[in-house]
């Protein structure tokens, strides 16, 4: 049966600068914590770096046209703050960067020639390195200098841009860059943590007011990594695991942007971490500035057991990259391995949970626009001798995916957009350029784009504006 994507149903594509821009020295950019991170030997997989990534820094017109052709009717990209106000510091922006704010400003003006529409994501995960000197996402302040840099950009780009996101999966920032360690700034101290959740949730609130302040009618949003946490069985053990699972990774976020405050189960699950005295009075108000759109980013399910002693854990991986647990206040949860064929990144695949997180973000937030803000799935890629990838498993991905989007949003659900993550083989963070998730291939070497089958896929889909059996 064909499903037909609902009209309104906007499908682009998404990346994040680090990932794909390199060019990390110039333009006058000085260095985020990835750059840091990245060449601290052992920190990423063979040491790779963003310096070059998928040198889209001197291929905007390049890529633009690749969209374009493609059909593209939106696309995803992040600003880098250090490019934009390389002077920052604990105390003050520092001057603005004309050359910075010009590469993205020729990116919008590019991208709306084309027809494709610019959503510009504030913060993908690039703090600048002098901010984590002066006690990063765990300081006050830093919350303060987001927003500052938040109205540079909208006062810049505003008028031309379509829908901003202010911060992009701020639970890895906080979880796997504080906690966990395997993120940038590489730091494991679970305090520190709870104190970057709070500090990311005020800069998401105070950069949404200061954005309308400047632009009352600009339309904004925050992208979350929610997770589809399921209960391994129905036990009170289980069921009481995957409720901490879902309080630290979804309500923490949730709960102050949208209802106005912390959980209060989250709260005493987390009281021998922290007292949470970093939560100023008033502060809930300050972090309750609800978005006009709440981006999901949904790749995989999330299952959960309650784990004892008696027997190793089975992976200790809640995220799914390989990476020790970020969990605070889990340390009694374990994350089965998923049933069923995994992707390379070890992901478990169900579309059903991409359904299911939009049906119940819909039925508690009534009135909040919903769009897809990545999805996507990394596989080996093989090319064949001819140089083309034919990437059946990732065309069945997408399929699945967006027809469950489409369904939502037949269904009557407030489903406003998809993006396939990633338009380009990028920059895979801890995990490096091993693991690609691009429609189209960049070539090692030459960085040449190729598309796949499944970039060939997607523009079948645009064009005819429903899914193949
Ligand atoms: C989430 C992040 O936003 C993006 O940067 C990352 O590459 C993908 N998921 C895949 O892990």
């Amino acid at each position: 049966m064909t499903t037909y994507l609902p009209e309104g149903l906007v499908l682009g594509a998404a990346t994040a600068a680090y990932q794909i821009e390199g060019a990390v020295a110039e333009g006058g950019r000085t260095p985020s914590i990835w750059d840091t991170f990245a060449h601290t030997p052992g920190r990423t997989a063979d040491g790779e770096t963003g310096d070059v990534a998928a040198d889209h820094y001197h291929r905007v017109h390049e890529d633009v046209a690749l969209m374009r052709e493609l059909g593209l009717q939106s696309y995803r990209f992040s600003v880098s703050w250090n490019r934009v106000t390389p002077q920052v510091g604990p105390d003050g922006l520092g001057p603005v960067s004309a050359q910075g704010l010009a590469f993205y400003s020729e990116l919008v003006d590019a991208l709306r020639a084309a027809g494709i529409a610019p959503v510009l994501t504030l913060y993908h995960w690039d703090l600048p390195q002098a901010l984590e000197d002066a006690g990063g996402w765990a300081a006050r302040a830093t919350a303060y200098r987001f927003a500052e840099y938040a109205a540079v950009v909208a006062a810049a780009l505003g008028d031309r841009v379509e829908l901003f996101t202010t911060l992009n999966e701020p639970w890895c920032s906080a979880f796997l860059g504080y906690a966990a360690g395997v993120h940038a700034p590489g730091r494991t101290e679970p305090a520190a943590a709870l104190a970057a959740v709070h500090h990311l949730n005020l800069a998401h609130g105070l950069a949404t007011t200061a954005i309308r302040e400047l632009l009352p009618g600009a339309r904004i949003a925050v992208s979350l990594n929610l997770a589809w946490v399921l209960p391994q069985t129905g036990s009170d053990a289980d069921r009481d695991a995957a409720r901490r699972v879902d309080g630290l990774q979804n309500r923490l976020f949730t709960g102050p942007m949208l209802d106005g405050g912390y959980p209060a189960d989250v709260l005493a699950d987390t009281a021998g971490v922290t007292d949470w005295s970093f939560v100023l009075p008033g502060d809930e108000r300050l972090v309750h500035a609800p978005p006009d759109v709440l981006g999901v980013n949904y790749y995989t399910p999330t299952v959960v057991r309650h784990w004892t002693r008696e027997r190793p854990k089975e992976t200790a991986d809640g995220h799914g990259d390989g990476a020790a647990t970020p969990w605070v206040a889990c340390e009694d949860v374990e994350f089965p391995r998923p049933a069923g064929p995994l992707t390379d990144m070890g992901w478990g695949v169900d579309a059903r949970g991409l359904g299911a997180l939009l049906r119940r973000l819909a039925a508690e937030h009534p009135g909040l626009d919903l769009v897809v803000t990545e999805n996507g799935a990394a596989y080996p890629d093989v090319p064949a001798a001819d140089g083309a990838v034919q990437d059946h498993d990732r065309v069945a991905y997408l399929h699945d995916h967006l027809a469950e989007t489409a369904r939502a949003a037949a269904d009557g659900l407030p489903v406003r957009g998809y993006y396939v993550w990633s338009l380009l083989d990028n920059f895979e963070w801890a995990r490096g350029y091993a693991m690609r998730f691009g429609i189209v291939a960049v070539d090692p070497v030459t960085h040449a784009r190729t598309p796949k089958l499944s970039a060939r896929f997607y523009a079948g889909v645009l064009s005819a504006g429903s899914l193949p059996d």
